[in-house]
């Protein structure tokens, strides 16, 4: 029989009187809704699939047929994925903690079709295309699903449609970073959910949040180098925790009201 999850009582206090509380979240959170994470063992998408064959501007100058099958792939599993148990409480942690910002590494957009608002997207969305050189978003109405893959894009004569995801080597978009950066600054809680933490900037922003006397909360199942920082680390999955904690929560606002 699985054990409950124990959620300390002081972590629910410190975000009940936190002022900005920053969640950041990873591949890890969607892994319950059967959209694979990147560095798993066995599981992981870069276990099977060469980063540099498909996640680089490189690969897709020099196999855009390639690349765009694979993420095609991507796109068709996370359309069939529904947000999971975590997805929910965590959108509504979001109503019950006004303060609180998320932050993700994912491209799903599982968070927002949980019932999240204003998720900030630090590595874009699958589901979006736009120009490989104007970088200009192309409607899914402007993507024709016959002729040449990748189509070509509307906005450029030498443009061809590329997900609106950041490849290796690529800067993070400037306004979502900033958002984040700021947010890891002045966040008294900082929780970082289902990921390596292994990519940067993503993974410095718990680190920044702790500099800057933030508590750092941990949820996952394995071991990460933020667990030398983390005030709490909750040792499961995001899908068993997240619930666990969003009714602890309840239970506090409703003996103090
Ligand atoms: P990773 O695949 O690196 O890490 C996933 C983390 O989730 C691991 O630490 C797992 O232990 C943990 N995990 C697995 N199942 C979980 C569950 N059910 N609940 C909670 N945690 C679980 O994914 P990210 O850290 O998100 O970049 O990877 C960061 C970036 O690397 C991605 O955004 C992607 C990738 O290359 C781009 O696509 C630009």
């Amino acid at each position: 029989m699985a054990t409950a999850i124990k959620i300390p009582a002081q972590l629910c206090q410190a975000l009940l009187a936190a002022d900005g509380i920053l969640v950041l979240t990873g591949a890890g959170t969607s892994a319950e809704s059967g959209v694979p994470t990147f560095r798993d063992a066995q599981t992981g998408l870069w276990e099977k699939f060469r980063p540099e064959d498909l996640a680089t501007p490189q690969a897709f100058q020099a196999d855009p047929e390639n690349v765009w099958a694979w993420y095609q792939w991507r796109r068709e599993l996370v359309l069939k994925a529904r947000p999971n148990a975590g997805h929910l409480a965590l959108a509504s942690l979001q109503e019950l903690l006004p303060g609180l910002m998320i932050v993700t590494q994912n491209v799903d957009g599982l968070h927002q079709r949980g019932g999240a608002r204003q998720v900030i997207e630090l590595h874009g969305n699958i589901l979006r295309s736009v120009c490989s050189v104007t970088g200009r978003l192309i409607s899914a109405e402007q993507l024709p699903a016959d002729g040449p893959q990748p189509p070509p894009s509307p906005h450029h004569p030498a443009g061809l449609a590329r997900p609106d995801v950041v490849w290796f080597g690529e800067a993070l978009p400037a306004i979502a970073l900033n958002q984040a950066m700021e947010a890891a600054e002045r966040c008294d809680v900082c929780l970082s959910i289902g990921t390596s933490a292994m990519v940067e900037p993503a993974a410095s922003l718990p680190r920044m949040a702790h500099f800057n006397g933030a508590r750092v909360v941990e949820i996952n199942p394995a071991g990460t180098p933020l667990a030398q920082i983390a005030h709490w680390s909750l040792s499961d999955t995001s899908a068993t925790v997240l619930p666990a904690l969003a009714d602890s929560l309840k239970k506090l606002i409703a003996q103090s009201g």
